[in-house]
């Protein structure tokens, strides 16, 4: 028998005024997105944007309902919308940012399992990584190179 080890990098900035230029814009549209989020069950409002490589920003939001699994996570609206509107463009990079009704969310906030595992089939496709910045309300943005570096041992549609 032997073991295997796992390690994933990621890239702590103290703020969001540490980022790259074009990133501290992308981040400040999930910002913006994150405010028409639609979460009156949970009040955990999450924004999420992704920068195209035509230059283009798609932003998304959670969208609950009060039948709860039927509502969407931000990162999957944004992704959804991203794909059907510009099916043939690579994503760059994506920034989330969330905040709470209830608490001081001061710390990075990753994508839930599902969000990794869809983002993973497009990070697949498209033959290049997507790089993933996040953040709670205030505090420390953290990245990570790519999709697949939240999600290693991904299931993917090699053996379909
Ligand atoms: N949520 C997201 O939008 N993205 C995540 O990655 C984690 C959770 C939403 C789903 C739900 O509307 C609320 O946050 C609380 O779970």
């Amino acid at each position: 028998m032997k073991q295997l080890e796992i390690t994933t990098q990621i890239t702590v900035f103290e703020s969001i005024d540490e980022l790259p230029i074009d990133i501290k814009l992308l981040m400040n549209k999930a910002i913006e997105a994150k405010q028409m989020a639609y979460a009156p069950y949970s009040k955990f409002k999450v924004g999420a944007a992704l920068l195209l490589e035509n230059g283009s920003i798609i932003t998304g939001n959670n969208q609950e309902n009060a039948a709860y699994p039927s509502g969407i996570c931000a990162e999957r609206v944004a992704i959804w919308k991203a794909s059907s509107e510009f099916p043939n463009q690579k994503i760059l990079a994506l920034a989330i940012s969330a905040s709470s009704a209830t608490l001081v969310v001061n710390e990075p906030v990753s994508p839930c399992g599902a969000c990794r595992q869809t983002l993973s089939e497009y990070e697949i496709n498209q033959e290049d990584k997507i790089a993933v910045y996040f953040m709670g309300e205030i505090g420390n943005v953290m990245k990570t190179n790519s999709v697949l570096d939240l999600l290693p041992m991904a299931f993917d549609k090699s053996l379909l």
